[in-house]
């Protein structure tokens, strides 16, 4: 490459890591040893290789009833769905693992992403998801790894405003996959998982610019 273009890139490069980019990493299960927990935690770290600022939480952390317009209505809501949505709200994008449950995405994962749509004073609608980013995954200890799961999560974030990447990962044999230091066995899994924690970075750090 010639000497100009090389520093062309490099002036470029810093610029893209000047831009402050926040992602939420959470999964769909609240399980002790959860293999989706295990799997966005190493989405996120692909997303932190490539410059975002990473915050991982678990769902078992914001313990939410079901969703009940009733008790909406009578009691606001739940102090952990706000707190929930707040975090949604003061991010760029998300990580999302979710497992799949007789073939959709898990009930917990639908009930906080529902807590978190109610609208509250003069906030605009679906503050907490319109014009955010998400990468999405799920793992499975059966061989379709949850992918079919993912096509219901697709479907319901692009509804509610949140932009999708294409790339998305489903780790089937899940039991078998992580080593006793919850890192993925197989290094081009590995890779792939990274990547789109990486991708997912580099996509808000391009739109923000
Ligand atoms: C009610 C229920 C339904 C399930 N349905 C499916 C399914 O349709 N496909 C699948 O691959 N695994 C299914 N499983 C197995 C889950 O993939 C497995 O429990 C997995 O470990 C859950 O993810 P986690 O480890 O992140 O908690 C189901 C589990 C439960 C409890």
């Amino acid at each position: 490459m010639p000497k100009h273009n090389a520093k062309i890139s490099t002036l470029k490069l810093n610029n893209l890591n000047l831009i402050m980019t926040k992602i939420l990493a959470f999964s769909g299960s609240a399980r002790t040893d959860s293999y989706n927990q295990k799997l966005v935690k190493i989405a996120a770290l692909g997303a932190e290789q490539a410059g975002a600022q990473v915050t991982i939480i678990s769902l078992a952390d914001f313990p939410m009833p079901i969703f009940n317009q009733d008790s909406e209505a009578a009691e606001g809501i739940p102090d952990a769905a706000q707190r929930f949505k707040q975090l949604l709200i003061e991010h760029d994008g998300f990580l999302i693992a979710s497992p799949e449950y007789n073939s959709a995405f898990s009930p917990l994962l639908k009930n906080a992403i529902d807590w978190a749509s109610r609208r509250t004073g003069d906030e605009p609608p679906l503050l907490a998801y319109r014009g955010k980013i998400a990468g999405i995954m799920a793992a499975s200890p059966g061989a379709l790894g949850g992918l079919r799961g993912l096509v219901f999560l697709r479907l319901l974030l692009s509804n509610i405003g949140v932009t999708v990447l294409p790339e998305q990962h489903a780790l089937s044999q899940a039991g078998q996959a992580f080593d006793a230091d919850d890192g993925l066995l197989d290094e081009s899994v590995r890779s792939t998982v990274m990547n789109l924690g990486s991708v997912l970075a580099k996509t808000i750090i391009k739109l923000k610019q």
